[in-house]
């Protein structure tokens, strides 16, 4: 196979063309990105169990409701110390199915109530060896009238797995005959750029180095809920933790809210990434047999996207925006698109999406005309007949393999005029991302990059999974609670590969064989020209390559002759290598293997 990048001419590319999608589903933010810790830390919902608590000694826990924190958090963790009670007592809790310890200085808040004057130990063990991990007395002065208010910073050393609980104990003999109440107790590492209240930094970090441009949030179904009262909504997620009630997500799980609508905003950040915020249209799961929600009876949830929008955009003179500021954030928030729904197209959602739309659309458009506004679906028989300028359409997309192959060239020929988000997309039918699926995934995306002046963002779902937890499958990274245990699957690799090499202007290439089973697309900026190329086939390729004026390069290439062979909690038979290639004759000579992704950066 032959080609040869052409230097003239060529389409603009979308600069923001690879981001992420992020909803907490497999406890991918509590238990995951989030960087707090300890589970059912606050006692949240309407009836809270004991889940992952555990009493120490001679005493017992209950979840007390007579002792509320705050509004949002009613509930507190009693600890009733038996009369005569000697040696140690106290609490546990066994994290998210464990506690990744990475060796970084850890920092833990809660709230007691109860008479105390002496100090209280915590510290991280492992389960079953007893090895301490972390031990740090911190000294309480407490009453039984109020809350107090701790705070402490402990150093750590690495555990070499997640099988980790957290313990605070005390001497009994101080507080025999007695009770004390803890509250939102909560447990953070060192975070992601040390931000309060932050993400999980080896989570981040694998994300980080994709280099993508944008980040969806907080849904995805979790946005939805499976009713109107259990939708996401963004006042319960700002402000003081212990004035987030939590929610009951959509994926089997309570929420905390601790990852909410301003650490969305710091995670974009800290990354470097563009928001996209999803709002909630009036229409929840189809699954819970809904009807949506239309006419004046959508007032309220237009009133409350406006407010969540002065919010994030106005400035100290605004209701909402004076609020950001008294929660610490000063300047707006650089927010340039919001969706309106998920999946409208989905069961009962589609007569109705084109009213709801439109409404939704009107009013936000009137006080924000420079924002984008996405519709949750492409389906032309969901949106109103005439979408509105500027707007943009966002399509799933879960397929197999082959059925991704197919849809190579579906945007060849699309209306220029409509712009696409590719707000989903993956292989499906697997547990793990296979070598196979994630070729597909590359030609699919080939297809994108090569039509990116009409489609303008594009990102795989879901995008993590803590492997005790598990809703959905496949999922780009997946990890369990060993502090370094991060599988990067073989479609995060093409995801990073394709995300961290990209041109400013997509390039003609001329060849002389057609697409299939290789595929490539080649663009160029900063100077270099960047050629993608998938081998969707069970033999090796050839494949030769001019490039104007470029004679060295390196080539970054996975590729496995099993089309099954997957990056799992038990393997990696799969990760990029990386070459220096040089030109002959002005041609680059690619050796591609069976099934196979490669890009190659001449500069
Ligand atoms: O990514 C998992 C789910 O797939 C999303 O929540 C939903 O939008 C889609 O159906």
């Amino acid at each position: 196979i032959s080609l040869q990048v052409q230097s003239d001419g060529g389409n603009a590319s979308s600069p923001i063309l690879y981001g992420f999608m992020f909803e907490d589903i497999n406890h991918s933010g509590d238990g995951g990105i989030y960087g707090q810790l300890l589970q059912n830390n606050g006692l949240q919902g309407k009836n809270p169990d004991l889940t992952s608590w555990g009493s120490i000694g001679d005493a017992t826990i209950a979840v007390d409701s007579n002792n509320p924190l705050t509004s949002a958090i009613p509930h507190s963790l009693r600890l009733d110390v038996s009369e005569g009670a000697t040696g140690t007592v106290g609490v546990t809790n066994n994290g998210h199915w464990g506690i990744p310890v990475d060796g970084s200085s850890f920092q833990i808040y809660f709230w007691i109530k109860g008479d105390l004057n002496s100090n209280i130990t915590a510290r991280l063990v492992g389960n079953g060896t007893g090895t301490e991990y972390a031990s740090t007395s911190i000294q309480i002065s407490s009453n039984s009238n109020n809350f107090t208010y701790i705070d402490a910073t402990f150093p750590t050393t690495i555990a070499p797995d997640g099988n980790v609980y957290f313990e605070l104990d005390l001497d009994a003999s101080e507080v025999a005959g007695s009770s004390l109440y803890f509250s939102l107790v909560q447990l953070f590492p060192e975070t992601f750029k040390s931000r309060q209240n932050g993400l999980q930094p080896r989570l981040a970090n694998a994300l980080d180095a994709m280099n993508g441009s944008f980040l969806r949030f907080p849904g995805g179904n979790n946005l939805e809920g499976e009713d109107e009262g259990s939708r996401w909504k963004w006042n319960e997620t700002v402000g003081p933790v212990e004035d987030r009630p939590g929610r009951q997500g959509t994926w089997g799980y309570y929420n905390t809210d601790g990852l909410g609508l301003a650490e969305y905003f710091y995670w974009c950040e800290d990354m470097g990434l563009d928001a996209v915020l999803g709002v909630w249209d009036g229409y929840a799961l189809e699954s819970g047999g809904n009807t949506p929600i239309t006419g004046d009876a959508l007032s309220p949830y237009i009133d409350e996207v406006l407010n969540e929008l002065e919010y994030i955009l106005g400035d100290s003179s605004t209701q909402y925006g004076a609020m950001r500021v008294a929660h610490g954030q000063k300047d707006p928030w650089p927010l340039k698109m919001v969706e309106i729904g998920n999946e409208d197209n989905l069961g009962g959602g589609c007569d109705t999406y084109g009213e709801r739309f439109t409404a939704f659309y009107n009013e936000i458009h009137k006080t924000y005309p420079d924002l984008t506004i996405i519709a949750s679906t492409a389906e032309p028989s969901c949106l109103p007949p005439n979408l509105p300028n500027g707007t943009w359409m966002d399509w799933h997309n879960y397929n197999t393999p082959d059925g991704l192959v197919g849809q190579f060239n579906m945007f060849d020929n699309k209306d220029r005029d409509v712009p696409y988000f590719i707000g989903e997309y993956a292989q499906n039918g697997v547990d793990w991302p296979v070598m196979k699926g994630s070729v597909g995934e590359a030609v699919f995306m080939i297809g994108l990059e090569r039509n990116s002046d009409v489609v303008k963002m594009a990102a795989y779902a879901p995008l993590l999974q803590l492997t005790n937890s598990t809703q959905w499958k496949p999922n780009l990274i997946a990890f369990s609670q060993a502090p370094s245990h991060v599988v990067k699957t073989t479609s995060y690799y093409v995801q990073q590969m394709f995300s961290a090499n990209r041109g400013a202007t997509i390039k003609e290439v001329k060849s002389d064989s057609p697409f299939g089973p290789v595929y490539w697309v080649a663009s160029t900026g900063n100077d270099a020209y960047y050629v993608k190329l998938a081998n969707y086939g069970s033999t090796g390729q050839e494949v030769s390559i001019s490039i104007p004026e470029k004679g060295n390069g390196k080539l970054t290439m996975i590729a496995n002759d099993d089309p099954n062979a997957a990056n799992t909690d038990s393997e990696n038979p799969v990760s990029p290598v990386e070459s220096d290639v040089t030109a002959t004759q002005g041609n680059f000579t690619i050796k591609l293997p069976a099934w196979s992704v490669a890009v190659l950066v001449a500069n």
